[in-house]
C-alpha cells in the first residue's frame, strides 16, 4: 500500500530527529555514546524518589491520580513564582504567569503553533537545538540563522540581520535563543550582549523565546542573568524544565511569560494532552519543598564538573593528532568540537560507530542543514569518567587517519 498520499502536508514535513535515530545504533554494549544529551542516570536518587511518591499518596493520592487542570497544579505553580522570584524573576500576575508542560518540548511544539504560520520569518542561533528546529519546522517558517561564537549569539550580525530583513518587509515573530550552556554550542551569552538583545528586540519589536534547560547546571563561573530576569516589557517567554534538574522522566517543565500568550497556550495544550500528569507534579512540588532537588542539582554540578574536566583534559592530550578545537564549557552538557577544514564529520561517523564511539555530526543542528560539517558535538554528562577516556581516544585516532588520508 502507498501510505504516503494518506500524509497531510505537516506529516509529510516532520523530520526524523537525527539524534533519536543515532539512539538506537548506540545500543551496541561496547558502543562509548557522546550523542544524547541524558543526564547520568547513576545519580538519579531513586530512593528519594520513592519517599517522596509515598509521601505522595498518602498526603494527596486522590488528586495525584485524577486529572490535572491544564495549566498544572495551583500549589506548584505558586511554589514556582516563589522559587523564580528568588532569581530576580518577577510574575506580576502571580500564577498567571507560570504554567506547567509536558517537558519543555511541547513547549517548544505549542509555541510553534501559537506563533508560527507557513512562511513566517524566525530567528534562530546558528547552531540552534535540534528539537526546537523540529517542533518549529511542523508549521513551516522561513528561518534566518544568526552566528555565535564564544560569548553567543552575535548581536551585531543580528541587528545586520533584522535590517536586511527590514528592506525586504519580512519582521521575524520571534527569537529562539538557549542563551545559557547553549546546546548544541555550550556556550553562554555574556551579560552585555544580553542586555543589547533586550534592546534590539524592544527597538525592532520580536519576541525572545528563552530556552534554559541548563541554567541550573553551571560548575565554574559566575551566574548570568536569565533574559527573563532582565525583560521590562513582557516580551520574553521563558521555558523551563525538571528533566536536567530533576529527571527526563518525569516529563515536566514550564512556562513564564506573559498570560495572555499563556491563556493561548492552555487551549493549545487541551487539545495535545490535557493536562500534563498530576502525579509527577506532586513528586516535583514535594522534592522542591523537601529540599531532594537542591541537593541532587549539587551532586550533578560536582560530577558534570568533574566529567568536564576529565574531557577537557583527554580533548588537550590528543589535539596535536586531530587538530580539533573546542569549547570549554562552565556548565551545561556539551562540547562542541570544530575539526579542521576539509573533513567531514558526516562521513567520519560511520568509522566512529565502528570503532565504537557516537556523536552527532553538526548539520544536524542547522536549519540549512549543510552548515557545519566539519563540527560535531559530544555530550559529556552520561559517559562514565573512563568512557570519557576511552572514547576520546577512539575519537582520536578516527580524525587523525582521516587527516592522513586528506593531507
Ligand atoms: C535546549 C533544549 N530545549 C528543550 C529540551 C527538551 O527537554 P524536555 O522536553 O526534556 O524538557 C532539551 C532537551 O535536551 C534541550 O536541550
Amino acid at each position: 500500500m502507498n501510505t504516503e498520499r494518506w500524509l497531510s502536508d505537516t506529516a509529510k514535513a516532520a523530520q526524523a530527529s537525527d539524534i533519536r535515530e543515532l539512539l538506537k545504533l548506540t545500543a551496541r554494549p561496547d558502543m562509548i555514546s557522546f550523542a544524547g544529551g541524558l543526564p547520568d542516570p547513576a545519580l538519579f536518587p531513586v530512593e528519594e524518589y520513592r519517599e517522596a511518591m509515598g509521601q505522595v499518596m498518602a498526603a494527596h493520592g486522590q488528586q495525584a491520580l485524577q486529572y490535572s487542570t491544564t495549566e498544572g497544579l495551583t500549589e506548584l505553580r505558586e511554589a514556582l513564582v516563589q522559587h523564580l522570584a528568588g532569581e530576580g524573576i518577577e510574575c506580576p500576575d502571580g500564577i498567571e504567569n507560570v504554567i506547567l508542560t509536558t517537558g519543555s518540548q511541547q513547549a517548544l511544539e505549542l509555541t510553534g503553533k501559537l506563533f508560527i504560520a507557513p512562511g513566517d520569518t524566525i530567528l534562530v542561533e546558528a547552531p540552534s537545538y535540534l528539537g526546537a528546529i523540529q517542533a518549529f519546522s511542523l508549521r513551516q517558517p522561513r528561518y534566518e540563522a544568526v552566528e555565535m561564537d564564544g560569548q553567543g549569539l552575535k548581536v551585531d550580525l543580528l541587528e545586520a540581520k533584522l535590517a536586511e530583513l527590514k528592506k525586504e518587509g519580512r519582521a521575524p515573530k520571534f527569537l529562539y535563543t538557549v542563551p545559557t550552556f547553549q546546546n548544541p554550542a555550550g556556550v553562554c551569552l555574556s551579560l552585555e550582549r544580553r542586555k543589547a538583545l533586550l534592546e534590539l528586540a524592544d527597538r525592532e519589536d520580536f519576541l525572545i523565546i528563552e530556552d534554559d534547560p541548563y541554567g541550573r547546571l553551571r560548575f565554574r563561573g559566575e551566574p548570568l542573568p536569565s533574559l527573563k530576569s532582565l525583560d521590562t516589557s513582557g516580551r520574553v517567554i521563558c521555558l523551563r524544565t525538571f528533566s536536567k534538574t530533576l529527571a527526563p522522566g518525569l516529563r515536566t517543565g514550564y512556562m513564564v511569560g506573559n498570560p495572555e500568550f499563556l491563556r493561548r497556550i492552555v487551549i493549545l495544550k487541551q487539545s495535545a494532552d490535557l493536562c500534563s500528569p498530576a502525579l509527577t507534579q506532586y513528586i516535583i512540588l514535594e522534592m522542591l519543598q523537601n529540599g531532594a532537588m537542591e541537593k541532587y542539582i549539587r551532586q550533578v554540578i560536582a560530577v558534570y564538573g568533574q566529567k568536564e574536566a576529565v574531557m577537557v583534559a583527554a580533548l588537550k592530550a590528543h589535539q596535536a593528532e586531530t587538530g580539533a578545537t573546542f569549547n570549554e564549557p562552565e556548565g551545561g552538557m556539551f562540547f562542541w568540537l570544530q575539526l579542521p577544514e576539509g573533513l567531514d564529520a558526516e562521513s567520519l561517523l560511520f568509522k566512529a560507530l565502528e570503532a565504537g564511539v557516537a556523536y552527532v555530526k553538526g548539520p544536524a543542528f542547522y536549519t540549512d542543514a549543510t552548515s557545519g560539517r566539519n563540527c560535531l558535538r559530544l555530550n559529556f554528562s552520561q559517559p562514565s569518567v573512563s568512557q570519557i577516556e576511552r572514547g576520546v581516544e577512539r575519537l582520536a585516532s578516527i580524525i587523525q587517519e582521516a587527516r592522513q588520508v586528506t593531507v
